[in-house]
């Protein structure tokens, strides 16, 4: 009887399953809407094509080996979502260009919900008036020329000081990511949150500050994170990523309630003194356009304080980790080339090379480019969210659809770089800044990273000081092809392998004392 009672029990268990199953694949014709999507594989039922993106190989590989079978437009579904990729330098231009109004969003996910304060911050934020309002802040205020062009003497000041500590180190083995993400966050930190908080870098807190960053661009990255997904078992957090971005969060919290205090302060005794507030850094900004704000009122773009904690967050987690990436790739990439670092090293002179020769710096100029074009950082840039359904090359992309452009695949599609499109050829010449779909590191359209000058800017000055001041080669025993090239799995392209190599001074020693 009992037996008879769990074989029954185990049949209707098989039979709704197959219901289930068989729904996913065949849904009921009344419901059913034709739609014309883009060629592509056609997945499993629940997961979709998510188990290709779960294996080894970095997911705009994998998309770009897929893409070489479906077309450069093509549909994939990952768990519950329909996910357009597009691997051309046309289709990219349809989607960032032709129907940009259209794609500009951003999909609602844990790391905008948790790490950006409820998406108050600016890269997971929504395409509305607060994106708007955002994005104006980033142009008139935290990003322009003027902004940027204030805080060249922090700039100096840290390129000086990642010259000291690579002379420091002279003539051994070093992780040259370490040096430069060093100098990287301490300028985001002293451009963001003041002098004062960048000197904490070094000390335990400032490294703790550092750890917790990259552990949450490595959370937020995770592309395998099911839960993100397949939202009905996004509860499960079966990867532990919310957890984990929850704990990091708070962490931050702490680091930045401190700042915001600390402004605040300095700005009401500066209230009671004789002499104007003059603000130093973009916290002092904020805190000032959430005053004059607070008299308006309530609204949907009005700037609060965890707005200010917000940007601040996606400033020091988009800033940081970007730049410095870039500048290993570029020495890994140049000390493969010992032609192209001959020709960047004849550039330079004996007179330490400041921002303000950048533009009389053609081949370094060429070099970030180059190093860019091979490994832009974000390869599939920040998902983009189809707001309504738009038609793009005669195909349907329905609302709510995930759009990924690969700019990976697009700076390396013989169709556009018809010469050796895999080698690091720094003589090509080109525009980064989005207005040749080619090459895309920094996206284009209306999500077109607001700091790209700036980004410039940091790793061109950053490889300049390092080439200018030290002669490099690889440790003993290491030969040009045993460097590994090989990118981490993520949604960012940082080496799996940190890149080490030997800096020997080639300069005057005095030259370098005088960089204090
Ligand atoms: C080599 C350095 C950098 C690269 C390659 C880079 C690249 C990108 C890319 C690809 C996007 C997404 C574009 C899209 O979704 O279509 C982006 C967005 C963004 N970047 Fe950068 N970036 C760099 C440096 C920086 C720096 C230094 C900052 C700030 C200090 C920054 C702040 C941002 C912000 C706030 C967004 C979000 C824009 C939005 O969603 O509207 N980035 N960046």
């Amino acid at each position: 009887m009992e037996l008879t009672a769990t074989v029954s029990m185990a049949m209707a268990m098989a039979a709704i399953l197959a219901v289930f199953v068989l729904r996913s694949i065949f849904p009921p014709r009344g419901r059913r809407k034709v739609l014309n999507l883009p060629p592509g594989p056609r997945g499993w039922p629940v997961i979709g094509s998510l188990g290709v993106l779960a294996g080894a190989l970095p997911p705009h590989r994998v998309l770009a080996a897929l893409a070489t079978r479906y077309g450069p437009l093509m549909h994939l579904r990952l768990g519950s979502y329909h996910v357009v990729v597009a691997s051309s330098a046309e289709t990219a231009r349809l989607v960032l260009k032709t129907h940009d109004h259209a794609l500009a969003d951003r999909p609602l996910t844990t790391a905008g919900e948790i790490s950006s304060y409820g998406y108050q911050g600016i890269v997971h934020t929504p395409y509305g008036a607060y994106w708007r309002m955002a994005r104006k802040l980033c142009a008139t205020e935290l990003f322009s020329a003027r902004r940027v062009g204030s805080f060249e003497r922090v700039r100096a000041e840290e390129m000086r000081a990642l010259v000291r500590g690579l002379f420091r180190c002279a003539g051994s083995a070093v992780a040259v990511r370490e040096h430069v993400s060093g100098a990287t966050l301490r300028n985001i930190l002293c451009m963001a949150v003041g002098e004062k908080w960048s000197g904490c870098y070094g000390s335990a807190e400032g490294e703790a500050l550092r750890r917790t960053l990259d552990e949450a661009f490595a959370v937020t990255g995770a592309v395998s994170n099911v839960g993100e997904w397949v939202p009905w078992l996004g509860w499960l957090d079966l990867q532990g990523c919310s957890r984990r971005m929850k704990r990091l969060i708070e962490l931050h919290d702490r680091f930045y309630e401190k700042i915001v205090d600390e402004h605040e302060e300095r700005r009401r005794r500066a209230g009671t003194g004789d002499g104007e507030f003059v603000a130093s850094d973009l916290v002092d900004v904020l805190l000032q356009l959430t005053e004059e704000d607070s008299h308006r009122p309530e609204s949907e773009t009005k700037l609060t304080r965890v707005s200010v904690k917000a940007f601040i967050q996606d400033i020091i987690a988009g800033g940081t980790e970007s730049s410095a990436v870039t500048t290993e790739w570029a020495m890994s990439e140049l000390l493969r080339h010992p032609d192209a670092m001959a020709a960047a090293t004849a550039e330079l002179d004996c007179r330490w090379v400041t921002e303000r020769d950048l533009p009389d710096l053609p081949y370094i100029d060429a070099v970030v480019k180059e190093t860019l074009r091979l490994h832009p950082v974000g390869p599939l840039l920040v998902p983009h969210y189809a707001r309504e359904h738009t038609v793009i090359a005669g195909y349907d992309v329905p609302a709510g659809a995930r759009v990924l452009v690969n700019v990976w695949a697009i700076a390396r599609d013989p169709a556009s770089w018809p010469d050796a499109p895999d080698a690091f050829r720094p003589e090509r010449r080109f525009d980064v800044r989005g207005a040749h779909f080619e090459l895309l590191p920094f996206g284009a359209g209306r999500r077109i990273c607001p700091a790209y000058d700036l980004a410039m800017k940091l790793v061109a000055a950053g490889e300049a000081n390092m080439v200018q001041g030290f002669a490099w080669r690889l440790p003993d025993g290491v030969k040009q092809e045993d460097v590994s090239m090989e990118e981490h799995v993520g949604l960012s392209t940082k080496r799996k392998v940190p890149f080490v190599a030997v800096a020997e001074p080639r300069l005057p020693v005095h030259l370098y004392d005088a960089s204090d």
